[in-house]
């Protein structure tokens, strides 16, 4: 039973975030009401002491090419991601929103903070202004630093035009107290478009189509590959790497697209290194799986989950159970990882309506044997 103080607050609380949505959404948002939300997201959270709001717009993520090898270890430490929002246009779609404020909240409540916040990739549902500046409005709420990452949705209307002014280049590394951090673009597509004199928005409405049989496999590409094979050649291979893209770096089930075609040519440019974590969108729910040094983790998504795939589906991984379709945050949430001292992860997966599910280090390493995620306690539908 909810304490009657804790009562008042909470209803104060949800009635300036109603009133922060509702400006959000009237596209008439002050920063004063802004200022109100965050104020009362900290004391839901149960912040000691609400910190004065200094609005900021959103901040291009910080690219640094790495030149250097990575510094001396500093682990663990922990980074959060969120992950496949997929925003409609505001007069569409309140629901997704509502989804990825609750998200932002539940990072911006981690005490301590992450180093960190990646997002992976899906911010918008076909790529338009509307759905990409209110993804940027919403993101630019979260305290910690945030590195994007670009999913098909973001990319095929206008080939990444507005997302790469927005959010910076599509591709890039950065280092981070020992690791080798590479965030790809890998929902590159062939051109299946031109001979078929497709509009960007039928360019755009087929890519969204998980299963539209007219597109292209997902693949890094040629250009790319050449620029990780430079990148990763200055880089010690006993640096452990971890590695973002939005599509999971394995062939799991081409109909679906959750794949990507170059994926053997990536691995192999991995597997010198000793340690080697891929953290991936697009398939919105729990996935594991492990290919010799790579370990590979799905991340959740705030909008919907996906079903398992009817093929290919990795040994390791440990399924959700079937979500209740009458429960609209069922199987989606966020979550954290945790750098640990090897280089290798813990993935926390914090799901909305069920307990955490953590996928240890431990393991993938003993290849399932060893520290089995509980299944989630909740019944599945
Ligand atoms: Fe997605
Ligand atoms: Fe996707």
């Amino acid at each position: 039973m909810i304490p009657l103080k804790w009562g008042k607050r909470r209803e104060t609380y949800l009635t300036e975030r109603e009133q922060w949505l509702k400006e959000l959404m009237d596209s008439g948002q002050t920063w004063q009401g802004r200022r109100k939300f965050l104020q009362m997201a900290a004391l839901a959270a149960g912040a000691a002491a609400v910190k004065e709001f200094v609005p900021h717009s959103f901040q291009l993520v910080e690219v640094v090419q790495a030149a250097e090898p990575a510094a001396a270890a500093e682990r663990p430490f922990t980074f959060a991601y969120i992950s496949d929002s997929h925003l409609y246009e505001k007069t569409l779609n309140e629901r997704f929103v509502r989804q990825l404020i609750r998200a932002v909240n539940d990072i911006n409540a981690l005490d301590p903070q992450p180093d960190f916040v990646l997002y992976g990739g899906d911010l918008a549902q076909l790529g338009q202004p509307g759905e990409l500046n209110l993804g940027a409005e919403i993101l630019k709420e979260i305290k910690a630093p945030v590195k994007m990452m670009v999913g098909e949705h973001d990319w095929f209307l206008d080939m990444g035009d507005l997302w790469k002014a927005k959010f910076g280049p599509p591709y890039y590394s950065f280092d981070h107290k020992g690791i080798h951090f590479v965030t790809l673009m890998s929902v590159n597509e062939k051109d299946f478009w031109t001979s078929k004199g497709l509009t960007p928005m039928q360019r755009m409405q087929i890519v969204s189509g998980l299963d539209d049989g007219r597109q292209s496999a997902f693949e890094v590409g040629e250009e790319e590959r050449e620029w990780l094979a430079r990148d990763l050649a200055k880089v010690p291979k006993t640096t452990p790497l971890v590695v973002f893209s939005h599509s999971p770096l394995y062939k799991l089930y081409r109909n679906w697209n959750f794949w990507t075609d170059d994926a053997e040519e990536i691995q192999a440019l991995l597997r010198p290194f000793k340690t080697v974590t891929v953290i991936h969108g697009h398939t919105h729910q729990v996935l594991t799986n492990r290919i010799g040094n790579i370990h590979f983790h799905g991340m959740l998504s705030t909008a919907w989950p996906w079903p398992y795939a009817p093929q290919g589906l990795p040994k390791l991984t440990v399924q959700m159970n079937r979500p209740d379709p009458f429960n609209q945050t069922e199987g989606m949430g966020d979550g954290t990882i945790t750098v640990n001292p090897s280089g290798h992860v813990d993935k926390e997966y914090l799901m909305w309506n069920r307990n955490p599910l953590k996928v240890s280090e431990k393991y993938l390493d003993s290849n399932g044997n060893l520290d089995r995620p509980a299944k989630t306690t909740l019944p599945g539908y």
